[in-house]
C-alpha cells in the first residue's frame, strides 16, 4: 500500500509536470461526465466500479478504511469507482474550451493535447493484467497513468 501510494505520488507529478501552474484539478463527479458522455456512463453505471460504495453495508459506508477504496477520490460524495478514478480529476480538462463536441471534431488532436495537458489520463489497458488488477483502482491508476506518461 504504501509502495502504491509512493508511485501514485511519483506518476502525479509526472502527470502534472505538463500543467499550467497553479492549483490542482479537482473531481467533479460522474454526474458531469453522464451529461455529454451518456452511452459510456450507461455501460460504466451496470458495472462492478458503479456499484462498489452501494455494496458496502450502512457502517462501512462510513469508515474510512473501506471509502479510501470504494469512493473516487476519497470522497463519499462520489461514490463508487467513477470516471475520475480512472481519467484523474477533471475540474480542468472538462472545460468549454477543451471538452467541446464542436472543438473536438474539427480538431481531435489538438483538443486532445489540451485536455491531456489539463491532466486527462487516457491509456490502454494491458490486456494482460488480470481482473483484479484492473478492479485495484491505487494499481490501476498507476498503470494507466505510467503508460499515459510514456507517451
Ligand atoms: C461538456 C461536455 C463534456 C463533459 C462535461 C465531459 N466531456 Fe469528455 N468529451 C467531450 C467531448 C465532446 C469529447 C470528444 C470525443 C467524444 O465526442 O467522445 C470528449 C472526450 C473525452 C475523452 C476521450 C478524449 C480523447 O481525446 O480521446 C475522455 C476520456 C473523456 N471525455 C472523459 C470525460 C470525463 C471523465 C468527464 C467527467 C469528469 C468528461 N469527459 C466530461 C465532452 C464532455
Ligand atoms: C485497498 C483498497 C480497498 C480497501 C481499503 C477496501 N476494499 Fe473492498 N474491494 C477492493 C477491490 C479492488 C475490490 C474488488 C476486487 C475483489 O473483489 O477483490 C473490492 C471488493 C469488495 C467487495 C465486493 C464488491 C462486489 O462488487 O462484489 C466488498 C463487499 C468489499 N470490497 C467491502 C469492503 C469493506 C467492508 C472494506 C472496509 C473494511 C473494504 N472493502 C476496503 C478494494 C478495497
Ligand atoms: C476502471 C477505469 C475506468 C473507468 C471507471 C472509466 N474509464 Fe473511460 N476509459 C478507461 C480506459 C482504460 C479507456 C481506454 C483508453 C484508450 O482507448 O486508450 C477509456 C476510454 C474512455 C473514452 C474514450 C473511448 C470511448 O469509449 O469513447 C471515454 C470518452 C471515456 N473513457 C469516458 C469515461 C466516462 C465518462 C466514465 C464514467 C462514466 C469512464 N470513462 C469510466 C478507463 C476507465
Amino acid at each position: 500500500m504504501r509502495r502504491s501510494g509512493l508511485f501514485l505520488v511519483l506518476v502525479w507529478c509526472g502527470t502534472s509536470a505538463g500543467t499550467v501552474a497553479g492549483e490542482e484539478a479537482t473531481y467533479v463527479g460522474v454526474k458531469k461526465c453522464k451529461t455529454c458522455h451518456i452511452k459510456v456512463y450507461q455501460t460504466w453505471k451496470e458495472t462492478k466500479h458503479a456499484l462498489a460504495f452501494d455494496k458496502l453495508s450502512e457502517q462501512e459506508k462510513q469508515d474510512a478504511k473501506c471509502t479510501e477504496c470504494h469512493t473516487t477520490g476519497k470522497d463519499v460524495n462520489f461514490p463508487g469507482i467513477q470516471c475520475e478514478a480512472c481519467h484523474a480529476p477533471g475540474s480542468k480538462f472538462t472545460s468549454a474550451t477543451i471538452m467541446n463536441k464542436k472543438k473536438y471534431s474539427a480538431d481531435p488532436e489538438g483538443q486532445r493535447k489540451m485536455a491531456l495537458e489539463a491532466g486527462l489520463i487516457i491509456a490502454r489497458m494491458r490486456r494482460t493484467a488480470s481482473s483484479a488488477t484492473m478492479s485495484a483502482v491505487p494499481t490501476t491508476r498507476v498503470l494507466i497513468s505510467r503508460r499515459a506518461t510514456r507517451r
